[in-house]
């Protein structure tokens, strides 16, 4: 019997998003696993702050600004991990906004926008990282990549259409790349990754949200329906989110590709 293998020594990743609550906590976790991590974000300075926090645990972590939309910068970060960290292997697609409102609230101009953050970022995304991960790219070596989708990519929640149409757009991207790139025999997995309500700035804006919408009457009654409806009867945290996401980008999940996982302590179990 051999051991599961959930270390990624030797390993380098790519998170972007890495200053936010999620995408900090999965470049922690990569980093404390062994894998040589590139943390990117819009707010450069923020993400920059990320790495200097964990140069102190002696972690090789390097920082870009990046906005996931741009596709030259792309093409610059992923050149600037291979060259500069020595491959890809894993991916995290994890930057994203959340636009709330109704349907019949929300502009046009509304949904564009969170449609090119959230959708256009996982497309420039896995083929930017793709290009680079297919035997024949700079790293060569296959790999792993994880996409940040939500519950709100699998099932309806009042005043989420416009973000969770998004959502669900890179559930099923997720699944067609991981068909293409396995019947190409790339040997890269992409999975999904649908975390529930998780405490951070994102999180925050979801309870406002419900208020703004009127199904509550304040934040804290927003906090309340959401935990009436969590079996576990907490809300989640960024590192519940990162364990999964340390997983999947592991050996532990090397069976596993065009799958999504649940981290919502039950939200939609009942
Ligand atoms: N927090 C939740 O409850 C929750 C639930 C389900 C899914 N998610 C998803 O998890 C991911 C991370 O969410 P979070 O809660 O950490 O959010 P967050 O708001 O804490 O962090 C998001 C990060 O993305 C960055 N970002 C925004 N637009 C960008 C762009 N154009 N280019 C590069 N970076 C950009 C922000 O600067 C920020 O640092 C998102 O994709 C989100 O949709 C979050």
């Amino acid at each position: 019997m051999t051991a599961v293998d959930m270390s990624l020594e030797g390993k380098v990743a790519l998170v972007t998003g890495a200053a936010g609550g999620i995408g900090s906590a999965c470049v922690s976790a990569l980093a404390h696993a062994g894998a040589r991590v590139m943390a990117t974000d819009l707010d450069g300075k923020a993400c920059e702050a990320v790495a200097y926090s964990l140069h102190a645990h002696d972690l090789t972590v390097e920082s870009m600004q990046q906005d996931v939309c741009d596709e030259v910068r792309w093409e610059q970060v992923i050149d600037a991990t291979v060259n500069d960290l020595g491959g890809l292997d894993i991916l995290v697609n994890n930057a994203g906004i959340y636009v709330g409102g109704t349907l019949e609230e929300n502009s046009l101009e509304d949904v564009n926008r969170v449609h090119r953050v959230n959708v256009d970022s996982i497309f420039l995304g896995m083929k930017y990282g793709v290009l680079a991960m297919k035997p024949e790219g700079a790293a060569g070596q296959g790999g792993s990549i994880i996409n940040l989708s939500s519950v709100a990519g699998l099932v309806g929640v009042p005043g989420h259409s416009a973000y969770g149409s998004t959502k669900g757009a890179v559930r099923l991207y997720t699944k067609h790349a991981a068909a293409e790139f396995g019947a190409l025999g790339y040997g890269i997995r992409v999975n999904s990754v649908h975390p529930g309500l998780i405490e951070t700035e994102m999180g925050a804006a979801v309870f406002q949200d419900l208020l703004d919408i009127g199904m509550v009457e304040s934040i804290e009654e927003g906090r309340e329906y959401i935990l009436g409806l969590t079996a576990l009867g907490r809300l989640g945290t960024a590192e519940d989110v990162a364990g999964m996401v340390l997983f999947l980008a592991s050996d532990a999940a090397s069976y596993i590709t065009g799958s999504e996982f649940v981290v919502d302590g039950g939200l939609t179990a009942k």
